[in-house]
């Protein structure tokens, strides 16, 4: 694991967006993994600068997004199909068709799961992932004490992971209790993870992740197992760390 210490967020956005901008220069059909919340953002909107200075161009990218929560229209304010949009698809020149996000609505959820398998492996596989960390050691919606060798599939939301994704909500019980994630398994098959940690709630579990025992109760705890990981911390998650 390389683990990247940098002083604040905007440091962090700078850094993780120069990462992905190398990865697209070198490879520029390259598959991203794209994760949504509060983490990227800052990434997504330097990106969007690079893009406009004309470092990077996104016309042969093909991005997966790491989840969605079940049961909001694809235009829901808080869906991660707007989302993305939003925050990265609407200002960059990304094809529509190179964009892939479970669909949260979709009647047979199995099916999806196993669809959006099929389709990442048929454009290869993931270069690389990006990945944002729960308070609760969630990557994607992996929650803890779920499976290792999961692949994309049906997730009920942990009770603390629903609580910090009210923020974005009126209320809490607008939250859906559902999403379709990537699995572990799914998220490891990635050639590279990159993901990013910020803030002082993230402190404690990005020192289990990184230095605590590899168990299902700590989900993020796997990628000690991943052979190209590398995480960017700011000086406030990283504060556990030696
Ligand atoms: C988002 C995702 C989640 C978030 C995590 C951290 O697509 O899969 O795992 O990365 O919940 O969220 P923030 O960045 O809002 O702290």
């Amino acid at each position: 694991m390389k683990i990247i210490k940098v002083k604040d967020y905007k440091e962090l956005s700078r850094k993780a967006s120069s990462i992905l901008a190398g990865q697209l220069i070198l490879k520029p059909k390259s598959v991203l993994g794209l994760a949504t919340g509060s983490t990227p953002i800052g990434t997504y909107e330097e990106l969007i600068r690079l893009y406009n200075e004309g470092v990077v161009s996104f016309s042969n990218v093909i991005t997966f997004n790491l989840d969605e929560y079940c049961g909001l229209k694809s235009n829901d304010i808080n869906s991660y199909c707007n989302f993305m949009k939003t925050k990265l698809f609407n200002h960059i020149d990304i094809r529509e068709e190179n964009i892939h996000i479970p669909n949260g609505l979709a009647k047979d959820i199995q099916k999806e799961c196993e669809d959006y398998e099929k389709k990442i492996k048929k454009f290869g596989g993931i270069d690389i992932q990006l990945l944002g960390i729960g308070r609760n050691g969630h990557i994607g919606f992996n929650e803890p004490n779920l499976k290792f060798e999961s692949k994309t599939f049906l997730v009920n939301l942990d009770e603390d992971t629903i609580k910090a994704n009210s923020r974005f909500f009126n209320s809490i019980e607008d939250v859906p209790r559902q999403a379709i994630s990537m699995g572990i398994k799914t998220i490891m098959s990635s050639k590279k993870i990159l993901l990013l940690a910020n803030g002082e709630e993230k402190a404690e579990i990005l020192y289990r992740a990184i230095y605590g025992d590899i168990i299902p109760q700590v989900p993020a705890s796997i990628l000690q197992l991943h052979p190209d990981v590398t995480i960017i911390v700011d000086e406030k998650a990283g504060s556990c760390l030696k």
